[in-house]
């Protein structure tokens, strides 16, 4: 049951002129609540929903890594190992491997495991795509694919996205390297009919529909709570709705909040599926994370959190993090090499964005 107090960038302070002497003369320190066990310390455990991150496993082989996701986190998700592109090998090709490593790596440590995703224009493989299936021989396989992977997890995996990124901002389709829009004349009722596929194996699954930009996009909105109404009308099942959430410490925070509550407005689960807060916002090769960069992020987590603490309980899924440690953060390669918007350091020490985190909880 021990506290102790980081210091926190003195020397980053000292470099850029920014500091003088305090008073005291004692070392700047802040305060960052480190006793695991303690409800109030632990957002796992003072949550009254789970907290989910996304992890690879080549990560998981770490034992840093791994104390930190069971200690700090009840539920995961695969960054890319259960992708289609993933599994499926070929028409009666499975690589099971990786998956069942981080479904097995869940049940050894009690965690649950959100599946991540059944469709998803990005990952279908490239042996699917050169067939240039008719709609008929498309919608075969695909429904094979949703059958064989669903029933293999049947039990471990408690809810999937079954369909990701099909719209556009605007709300339009996403018709662009879209095997599913350049397929069929009716995609909507395909996505409904995967997931009929989906609940007919495993109907304690929740289903999801996932989409990145969704509180900041009311034309995406829109479409979504058309799929919705869709789905209801014509029979098809749903249970949630995700949005990615990779914003920056800038994005503006009415929109956010506004944006969320009318996602809930759907009625259904709300999962803020793969958080992450860029700092680095106009990808600046100086960029430095200084103390007061952190207590600005650390905001934007706090607001974030309370916003998603805003809606109705019975709505709240789960907050997923898109990484655990920033060293592992895909921001890095995707958007600029000195990011840091996760909760943990490259050290895996807690950032103030964590506390933040945890005082944006109830
Ligand atoms: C990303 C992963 O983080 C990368 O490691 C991978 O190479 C590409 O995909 N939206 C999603 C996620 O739904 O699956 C993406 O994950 C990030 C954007």
């Amino acid at each position: 049951m021990k506290k102790y107090s980081v210091m926190i960038g003195l020397f980053l302070l000292i470099g850029s002129g920014m500091w003088s002497c305090s008073d005291s003369g004692e070392e700047p320190v802040v305060e960052i609540p480190d006793d695991p066990d303690k409800e109030e310390d632990n957002i796992r455990l003072k949550a009254k929903f789970d907290i989910g991150a996304a992890v690879t496993n080549r990560e998981l082989s770490s034992a840093q890594y791994a104390n930190t996701l069971r200690t700090h986190y009840s539920q995961i998700t695969a960054e890319f190992e259960m992708k289609m592109a993933h599994i499926w090998k070929g028409e009666n090709n499975y690589d099971w491997a990786a998956a069942d490593e981080m479904v097995n790596f869940a049940q050894t440590n009690n965690m649950k495991v959100h599946g991540h995703t059944l469709v998803w224009y990005s990952s279908f493989p490239n042996w699917f795509k050169s067939a240039n299936y008719d709609s008929a021989a498309f919608e075969s396989r695909v429904k094979t694919y949703i059958e064989r992977v669903v029933q293999r997890y049947k039990g471990k995996v408690v809810s999937w996205d079954v369909a990701n990124e099909i719209f556009n901002d605007n709300g339009t389709l996403r018709s662009e390297n879209c095997p599913v829009y350049q397929t069929f004349r009716d995609p909507i009722a395909f996505y409904g009919r995967c997931f009929a596929y989906a609940r007919a194996i495993d109907p304690d699954a929740k289903l999801f529909y996932n989409d990145y930009n969704v509180v900041l996009a009311s034309g995406k909105r829109g479409a979504m709570r058309q799929l919705v109404n869709r789905f209801q009308a014509d029979g098809y099942p749903i249970d949630g709705l995700g949005d990615q959430f990779h914003y920056m410490v800038s994005t503006n925070r009415n929109t956010i909040r506004n944006g969320l509550t009318d996602m809930a407005g759907s009625g259904l689960l709300i999962h803020i599926s793969e958080l992450d807060i860029r700092v680095n916002v106009n990808r600046e090769d100086d960029y430095v994370y200084l103390p007061s960069e952190q207590a600005k992020h650390a905001e934007a987590y706090r607001d974030i959190v309370s916003f998603y603490e805003s809606i109705p309980q019975n709505q709240k899924f789960a907050i997923t993090t898109w990484g655990v440690a920033d060293n592992g953060t895909w921001l890095r390669d995707w958007w600029h090499p000195k990011e840091y918007p996760l909760l943990f350091d490259d050290s895996f020490q807690k950032k103030r964005a964590y506390n933040g985190f945890l005082e944006g909880l109830n």
